[in-house]
């Protein structure tokens, strides 16, 4: 069971635990110990650090962009194929979720075929929430394609508090009457109307959920203040391969034309690039060269610019991105915010490089309340880092040397796997179940880059 599960869960203990029993006898048991079990793997990493890394690696289907992809299956009772699908936990979550709720599953490799011709639920159960806050993307797509939503509020993470105020607020502009009833979102639209909704901050997922929502409404929506990931604008892609009308995804301002109906499509989930910046990351403070395979440069210009100005040579050339790092990094600076700027899903792996580089760097988080769990952790491995307020200052250190660590949330994880392979000796970093959330087969690909890794069960 994640053990970042929020003090604020909707719930008192004993009645989540009745809850559970109840959910488990809801659920052929397969389902559920799959789930409790993947989740609850208390898998370790050892890594054997200070060698140089040489190699070249395939970059994963992107995870963010898949999940809004996966949920996009609701809206359409044609079958719906979609490609470059990465095998992780949270998109086995996912596919989970949306069987629980009818539609059928056939995964392939990377390719999964959806349809959802006879949904039999609308309901996103807390016991699968809980262990994905993504799960609120069902609640958009159910809206659009029934009127009918019980979704459970995902409650906090360890990263903060993380509402969905904004999908709420959305969804009523689009008509729809929503009420919290214990620990659920629960959503009621004859059908949803056009509207101009302006989003009181960047939310992706808010930007992605109203999206799906517009695509069956009647009449025009546009989102201001939209989110420019690049994932939203491969979900966009996705849905006008279904026959939705969207334009304007990748700016703040995007309009949806409603349409009666979505039909089939295939669809191939864009390249990971935050997998691909946590790859670069690794070789700038380990040092070595490598080339990553089917990388998208265009979706990681801020942090390319941030890892050249560290040190690190990068080009891109026929559909891959080579870097190479010879010295040692230099440090330096960043502030996290929407797309185009720094993302803030490299905030941790770009501490960890900065823990070995040659002088001072000052990090500051300005999207999430409470991401700097990896410091402490950091700080085992000989770091030195000060906290004030929401910016973390690093002083480059010669050496970290290997300890025993423990992953607290995602990139968290990820920044200690970068840590230990600059650190002298064996580190081992506990609770890698995080990290199996967002990394496909993270170890076999540190192995093919040379890295001295062990995953122990
Ligand atoms: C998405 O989360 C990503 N997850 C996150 O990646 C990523 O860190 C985040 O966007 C920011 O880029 C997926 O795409 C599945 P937000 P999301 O809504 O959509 C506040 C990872 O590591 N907010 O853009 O949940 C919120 O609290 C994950 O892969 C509200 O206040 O993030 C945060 O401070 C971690 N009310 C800020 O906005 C709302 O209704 C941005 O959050 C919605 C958001």
């Amino acid at each position: 069971m994640p053990d970042s599960l929020p003090a604020t869960s909707p719930t008192s203990p004993t009645s989540r635990v009745t809850r559970a029993v109840q959910f488990r006898s809801s659920l052929d048991r397969p389902l559920f110990d799959e789930v409790a079990g993947f989740v609850g793997a208390m898998d370790k990493l050892k890594i054997r650090g200070g060698t140089r890394l040489a190699g070249e690696i395939t970059v994963s289907g992107a995870k963010n962009a898949a999940l809004p992809i996966l949920a996009a299956s609701l809206l359409t009772a044609d079958e719906f194929i979609v490609d470059n699908v990465p095998q992780l936990q949270d998109v086995a979550t996912a596919l989970k979720l949306l069987k629980l709720m009818g539609v059928s599953v056939e995964r392939d490799g990377a390719t999964v075929r959806l349809k959802a011709d006879a949904l039999t639920k609308t309901e996103a159960p807390y016991e699968l929430v809980k262990t994905m806050r993504a799960s609120i993307l069902v609640l958009g797509p159910l809206m659009a394609r029934t009127g009918s939503a019980r979704v459970s509020l995902p409650g906090g993470c360890a990263i903060g508090a993380r509402p969905v105020d904004q999908h709420i607020k959305g969804l009523e502009a689009l008509g729809a009457t929503v009420r919290i009833e214990n620990g659920f979102v629960v959503a009621e639209a004859k059908r949803l109307r056009g509207a101009r909704i302006a989003t009181d901050m960047v939310t992706v997922t808010g930007t992605e959920n109203l999206m799906m929502a517009a695509v069956l409404a009647d009449g025009e929506t546009i989102l201001e203040n939209a989110a420019r990931e690049p994932e939203v604008v491969d979900l966009a892609a996705a849905l006008n391969a279904m026959g939705a009308r969207i334009r304007g995804a990748g700016t703040d301002c995007i309009a949806i034309e409603g349409v009666e109906r979505l039909h089939g499509a295939r669809h191939r989930v864009m390249a990971d690039r935050i997998e691909t910046g946590t790859f670069l990351s690794a070789v700038v403070a380990a040092g070595g060269h490598a080339a990553l395979r089917g990388a998208a440069a265009g979706t990681l210009h801020a942090v390319l610019d941030k890892l050249r100005e560290a040190g690190a040579q990068i080009d891109a050339q026929n559909g891959a991105l080579r870097i190479r790092m010879d010295s040692r990094p230099r440090a330096v600076s960043l502030r996290t915010a929407p797309y185009p700027d720094f993302p803030t899903d490299m905030q941790a792996q770009f501490m960890a490089l900065n823990c070995v580089a040659d002088g001072v760097g000052a990090i500051t988080e300005t999207i999430f309340e409470n991401r700097f769990m990896h410091v402490h952790e950091l700080q085992r491995l000989g770091a030195n880092i000060t906290i004030d307020g929401n910016t973390a200052t690093v002083r480059g250190v010669g050496k970290l040397a290997g300890a025993p660590v423990m992953a607290t949330d995602l990139r968290a994880s990820a920044s200690l796997v970068v840590a230990a392979l600059a650190a002298e000796g064996e580190t081992t970093v506990d609770r890698i179940y995080h990290l199996d959330r967002g990394y496909e087969a993270m170890e076999k690909k540190l192995a093919a880059l040379g890295a001295d890794v062990q995953r122990i069960k």
